[in-house]
């Protein structure tokens, strides 16, 4: 959800400054043309003041006309009474007046050329507020303006366009590439994020085990001199009682007390045996372990927790399933985890459930527990593996993060996540065939 918000606002961000370079580049080009037009109307207006002076008593109406269609009439005596300098006689149509004589002019068919090739949305030429020429729509809600009068003491028109930006045109391209972009880089660094995490989870893992290795490497020293320390002390005294009768010349009397002396050595080196043998036990031996009945001896286990929490505990283990080669005790220690949190994150829940579900897909067996607790939270969903995660007052955190470890140690995986009843839904993984360590 936030990484889909920060994907939105980069995007809109990097493609709101593409848009906006895009639009200004758009109004330099239509201004550029705007000036073009601009001086082209110039131009041609100014011809009119030229034929003006030049046109005389003489020229040939018929000839005139033809030259220059948009020369409506003309009059080479100053008009009397004089015309007022820019009549807009009718629509399009205005007379110039000078000394020589006055000429009406028709706008539109002085400027057909332009009107037919000008691109503008809308384009006006006025005088004193009285249109002459337009074309287009009406253009008062464009989005960019032009207005400029003509430089012409006998013509000063208000030139004016409107237009609006081409929207068809802007680079939707590369706005798609900017939202894959960021997209991607989203996603990399979510992935670099992810990986960092794992690592440290990893660490505190191996830092973990480590803290349990030292810690059982203190119960078995102390454990290890607590019955070391009787036999020792029974050594030291009969060996010194057997040199105080050498002493005295009673070896005869010593002998019996050497025996003892050898008995409990021979106790020592049972103790140390005893010991490494203790050290060595966590191989594991892979055995047939019966699922169904697993499921049920753990149920027995925590029969009292169960009844308190009136919890149903469902076992959706076919009985028929195939026996899964594994650790009898580290499944036992799973299933007790997994049922024992279940339990406890219904304590406030009336209808409390616990199930279990088997199947075997292609060469990987698929175990479900889900519960009808209230699932786990945002931040449980992400670090229930972790070592010392935990939301409950009198937690420690560990149970997830050694089950985790026991079923890594079996070639498995679990993931946990919620289902869509709310409660939360653990799925182990277990390859069917297990290769000894
Ligand atoms: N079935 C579950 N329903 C809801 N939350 C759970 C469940 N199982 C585990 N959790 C969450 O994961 C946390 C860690 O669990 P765990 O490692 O067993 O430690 P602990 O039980 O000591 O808190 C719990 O505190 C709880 O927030
Ligand atoms: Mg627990």
């Amino acid at each position: 959800m936030l990484r889909a918000l920060i994907w939105l606002i980069l995007t809109a961000l990097s493609g709101g400054g593409v848009v906006v370079y895009a639009l200004y580049q758009q109004y330099q080009e239509q201004s550029a043309e705007f000036r073009i037009l601009y001086r082209d109307i110039t131009v041609k207006l100014a011809q009119n003041d030229v034929i003006l002076a030049l046109l005389s008593n003489s020229s040939d109406p018929a000839v005139v006309q033809h030259k220059f269609p948009y020369i409506l009439r003309w009059q080479t005596q100053p008009h009397d009474p004089p015309r007022p300098d820019i009549n807009p006689a009718r629509a399009g149509t205005y007379w110039i007046n000078s000394p020589q004589g006055s000429l009406l002019i028709d706008l539109p068919t002085l400027l057909t050329d332009f009107a037919h090739t000008q691109k503008f949305h809308h384009f006006s030429l006025s005088w004193q507020g009285v249109a002459l020429l337009t074309q287009g729509a009406e253009g008062h809600d464009d989005w960019w303006r032009w207005e400029k009068q003509i430089i012409s003491p006998s013509q000063p028109l208000n030139l004016v366009v409107t237009n609006n930006p081409d929207w068809r045109n802007l680079p939707w391209l590369v706005l798609l590439l900017m939202g894959v972009f960021w997209a991607i880089a989203i996603y990399l660094y979510n992935q670099y994020q992810m990986t960092k995490r794992q690592r440290n989870i990893a660490d505190l893992r191996a830092h973990f085990s480590e803290l349990a290795r030292l810690n059982a490497m203190g119960e078995i020293a102390a454990g290890m001199m607590h019955e070391l320390n009787q036999p020792l002390t029974a050594i030291l005294s009969y060996s010194q009682t057997a040199q105080r009768l050498i002493a005295q010349q009673q070896a005869e009397k010593a002998q019996p007390l050497l025996e003892a002396s050898v008995i409990q050595t021979k106790r020592i080196s049972a103790l140390l045996l005893e010991f490494r043998e203790k050290l060595h036990s966590d191989e594991q031996t892979l055995q047939p372990v019966d699922l169904h009945n697993t499921w049920e001896r753990v149920a027995v286990l925590l029969g009292n927790e169960i009844e308190r929490g009136k919890v149903t505990v469902i076992n959706q283990i076919p009985e028929s399933f195939p026996p899964f080669m594994a650790s009898p005790l580290g499944i036992e220690q799973i299933f007790h985890n997994l049922l024992n949190n279940a339990i406890q994150a219904q304590q406030q829940t009336d209808k409390a459930w616990v199930a279990i579900n088997a199947r075997q897909t292609g060469n990987d067996i698929v175990l479900t527990v889900t519960d009808g607790g209230p699932g786990l939270t945002e931040q449980a969903l992400e670090q229930v593996f972790m070592p010392f995660f935990t939301t409950r007052k009198d937690g420690l955190g560990l149970g997830m993060a050694l089950t985790e470890t026991l079923v890594q140690r079996l070639n498995g995986s679990i993931q946990a996540e919620n289902s869509p009843n709310g409660g939360a839904c653990f799925t182990l993984t277990f390859p069917l065939t297990q290769q000894e360590a």
